[in-house]
C-alpha cells in the first residue's frame, strides 16, 4: 500500500516547490488508481515520458513498492532544438539537475527512481520493453512530445510496456495549447488498433469545459473494473459518462478542489462486486 502520509505530505507541502504540472484532479484519480491496483493485486514498474522537474514523477515514485522501479524518460537538454534552448537560462530549465534535486528533497534514491535521458521519438517498442524489463508497467504517464505524431508514437511505446492490468495516463487531451495532440490520440485509436479502452477523462484544474484533461486508458479486459472503482471512489467529482473514441460510457470527472484521498472500504468493495456481477449477466 502506498504510504498515504508521504503522498499527502508531497501534495500539500513539497509539490508547490516543484515546477511543472500536477493538477488536483489528476492527483485524486492517480491516488485512487494506486488504491485500486493494490486491491486488484496489480504490481509492476511505473514510467513517465516527459518528466520535466518531476512534479508528477515524484508523486509516482512515492507509490512504487519495494522491488518496483519508477522510470523517468526525458530528453532534458540533450537535444536543444527540441525545446528551443538558446540561453543558459533555457538550458538550466531543461537540465536534469532540477529533477535530481526534487527527488533528493523527497528522499527518493536511485534504488527507486531511474532517470533515462532519451528522445522517445527515437525509441522503438522493443527499446521501451528492454528499458522497463518487459511488459510490466502498471502506470505509464505520457507527457512528452505534444505533437500529433509524437503522442501517437509515445502511446505505442507505453502500450508495449504495459502489464495486463496497467493504465496509461495521456496528458493534455483537449488542451487548446496543443490541439494536434488530441488528433494524435484519435489517430492511435483509429489506425493502430490498440488493445486499450478509454476509462476516464479527468479535468485538470476545472472547470471541465476549459479542457486540458488527462485521458485514462486501460487494457480492454480491465476497463470496466477500473470504471466501477473510479466512479464510486470519486463520485462527488463524477459528471457524466459519454461515448469517446468508439467506446461507450467513458467517465468524465470535473475536479476543482484540492486533491483528496478516497479510501477503498468494504462499502466500495460491495458496490463494485454488485456492479461487476450485473455486467456479467
Ligand atoms: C509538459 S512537460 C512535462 C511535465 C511533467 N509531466 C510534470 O509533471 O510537470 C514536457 C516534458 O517533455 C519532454 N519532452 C519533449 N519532447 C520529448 C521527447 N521527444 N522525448 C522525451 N521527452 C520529451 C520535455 O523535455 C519536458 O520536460
Amino acid at each position: 500500500m502506498p504510504d498515504a502520509a508521504k503522498l499527502t505530505h508531497y501534495l500539500t507541502e513539497l509539490a508547490k516547490d516543484v515546477d511543472g504540472y500536477l493538477q488536483s484532479g489528476s492527483a485524486s484519480v492517480i491516488w485512487s488508481l494506486f488504491e485500486v491496483q493494490e486491491e486488484l493485486g496489480i504490481t509492476g514498474n511505473i514510467a513517465e515520458i516527459g518528466v520535466y522537474h518531476g512534479r508528477l514523477f515524484v508523486f509516482l515514485c512515492h507509490a512504487a513498492a519495494d522491488g518496483e522501479t519508477a522510470i523517468a524518460i526525458d530528453v532534458f537538454d540533450s537535444q536543444p532544438h527540441i525545446q528551443g534552448i538558446e540561453t543558459d537560462e533555457d538550458r538550466q530549465r531543461f537540465s536534469d539537475t532540477n529533477l535530481k534535486r526534487n527527488l533528493a528533497a523527497a528522499g527518493i534514491g536511485d534504488d527507486k527512481a531511474r532517470i533515462v535521458t532519451a528522445n522517445s521519438q527515437d525509441m522503438t517498442r522493443p527499446d521501451m520493453q528492454a528499458l522497463t524489463g518487459g511488459a510490466n508497467v502498471r502506470l505509464f504517464s505520457v507527457d512528452g512530445d505534444h505533437s500529433r505524431t509524437g503522442v501517437r508514437h509515445d502511446l505505442g511505446l507505453a502500450e508495449a510496456a504495459l502489464c495486463d492490468g496497467g493504465v496509461i495516463l495521456a496528458d493534455d487531451l483537449f488542451n487548446t495549447l496543443c490541439p494536434s495532440l488530441t488528433e494524435g490520440i484519435i489517430d492511435y485509436f483509429g489506425a493502430d488498433t490498440p488493445d486499450l479502452e478509454p476509462v476516464a477523462i479527468i479535468a485538470s484544474n476545472g472547470p471541465l469545459i476549459t479542457g486540458g484533461a488527462k485521458l485514462l486508458l486501460a487494457r480492454a479486459q480491465f476497463a470496466n473494473v477500473y470504471k466501477a472503482y473510479l466512479r464510486l471512489l470519486n463520485r462527488e467529482n463524477f459528471r457524466h459518462a459519454v461515448p469517446f473514441l468508439g467506446f461507450e460510457n467513458v467517465l468524465v470527472f470535473d475536479f476543482q478542489g484540492a486533491p483528496v484521498r478516497h479510501p477503498l472500504d468494504d462499502a466500495v468493495r460491495a458496490a463494485v462486486a454488485r456492479f461487476m456481477s450485473e455486467e456479467a449477466h
